[in-house]
């Protein structure tokens, strides 16, 4: 058994999470998932088209969801335990200042009926304060997929596996 409809909902600032959406979302069609990729602005109106895995991603702003995605998620309709892949894009990692930044989101998906399924931090390069290294960033995006590859499997993992 494995889930048929694969919502990839993502707001990215710079292309960074765009990239990895996009990536996420190759991999999935390449599997056989039918899947939907929505970028996430501000002017949309609400999609409310049938899914069974919501994937939600976001980069790490502040130390937290950017304000668009948590809007966006305090506007969806109720759902009934459909289950959410958290991916959050960061410079720095899972690292102190960044432990909690998946947790205001989490708390409106629940409010909403989602049920968190899987989370996972990914790093990728910086367009904040500090710029990572060209060569650093390069390699950063070159090693994508294979980091997308487990993010996948785990993320799309069902129960009855
Ligand atoms: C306003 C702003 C705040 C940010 N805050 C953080 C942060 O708290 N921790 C972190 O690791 N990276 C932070 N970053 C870096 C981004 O999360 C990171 O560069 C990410 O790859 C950008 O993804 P994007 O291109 O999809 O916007 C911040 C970036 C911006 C623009």
């Amino acid at each position: 058994m494995k889930f048929h409809n694969v919502r990839i909902v993502y707001f990215s600032g710079t292309g960074c999470t765009r990239l990895v959406a996009e990536t996420f979302r190759n991999q999935l069609l390449e599997t056989g998932h039918t899947t939907t990729i929505v970028e996430l602005r501000h002017d949309m109106t609400h999609d409310e088209s049938d899914y069974d895995l919501l994937v939600l991603c976001f980069p790490v702003y502040a130390c937290n969801a950017p304000q668009i995605v948590i809007t966006y998620v305090k506007g969806s309709q109720v759902v009934h335990h459909i289950p959410v892949a958290l991916i959050s894009v960061s410079a720095g990692g899972e690292m102190t200042p960044n432990l909690a930044c998946r947790t205001s989101i989490k708390k409106e998906l629940t409010r909403k009926g989602f049920a968190i399924h899987y989370e996972k931090m990914l790093v990728m390069p910086s367009n904040w304060v500090i710029a990572t290294k060209p060569c650093l960033a390069a390699l950063l995006l070159r090693i994508l997929p294979k980091k997308i590859r487990p993010v996948r499997l785990e993320a799309t993992k069902t129960y009855n596996q």
